[in-house]
């Protein structure tokens, strides 16, 4: 049976949550937090090795200010509720993404997590936060050519080119879950997801829950992985 290590999702729909219910989109983006904790812990019971969530696309920033205030919130409201949870579960925190230009208050909130679950072994939260497939990829691009230039680097081939990219240390994406109906990439893991298996809910983030979590497990262990080659059965 193909394993699952690496699952990545994109949690969309949190403001078409809201939107239903008649409330303001922020509070579907404080429904869909919680939900990060609940689906990370029984990710990690499901011996998944690496959960990434796209939190904040480069993109994002193009939302009206209050909104975007509203987001750059959450990595705080996040942590301080469940960070004690997460090292219970023996969860590492990672981020891939840029830090340089999101709020003091949010970086250090990650910073913090980050270096207080360092040393867990369990499974690793990765959180996508101010991250965009394409500037990661230009970045990389730079990157490379800054130390090939200096002398740093040899030629460049892919397992090279992997570890320019932020997720220089997790294993490819296995498993790509798009929540709330939505069937696009939106910029995300551009690179890391030529094999995966692509899954999309129709429920939105916040409805998202531990038996639609498992209905795309099932589904991802239905296909047939070739990764180009020929039916091994
Ligand atoms: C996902 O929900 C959260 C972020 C992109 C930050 P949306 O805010 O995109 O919700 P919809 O797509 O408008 O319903
Ligand atoms: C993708 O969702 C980004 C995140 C989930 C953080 P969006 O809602 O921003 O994507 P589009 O605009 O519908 O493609
Ligand atoms: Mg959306």
């Amino acid at each position: 049976m193909a394993s699952v290590k690496h699952v990545a999702i994109i949690m969309d729909g949190n403001g078409r949550y809201a939107q239903k219910l008649g409330k303001e989109r922020t509070f579907g983006h404080y429904e869909g937090v919680k939900n990060v904790r609940d689906i990370a812990i029984h990710a990690s019971e499901k011996g998944v090795e690496c959960l990434t969530v796209y939190a904040f696309s480069t993109e994002n920033w193009k939302r009206p200010a209050k909104e975007v205030s509203y987001l750059m919130s959450l990595p705080r409201i996040f942590f301080s509720s469940y960070l004690k949870q997460l090292m219970e579960k023996n969860i590492r925190v990672t981020m891939i993404g840029r830090m340089d230009n999101i709020p003091e208050e949010a970086r250090t909130y990650f910073e913090r997590a980050i270096a207080e679950t360092a040393g867990n072994t369990g499974m690793i939260l990765n959180f996508a936060m101010n991250y965009g497939s394409r500037d990661e990829i230009v970045e990389a691009a730079r990157r490379y050519a800054e130390d090939f230039r200096d002398g740093k680097a040899g030629e460049l081939d892919e397992a090279l080119f992997s570890k320019y990219l932020m997720t220089a240390e997790l294993p490819d994406v296995d498993l790509l879950i798009r929540t709330s109906g939505e069937q696009r990439i939106s910029n995300f893991l551009l690179y890391q997801i030529a094999y995966a298996e692509l899954v999309f809910s129709p429920l939105n983030w916040p409805e998202f829950d531990d038996a639609e979590f498992d209905r795309c497990l099932d589904e991802f262990y239905k296909r047939n992985r070739r990764f180009g080659g020929l039916n091994e059965e």
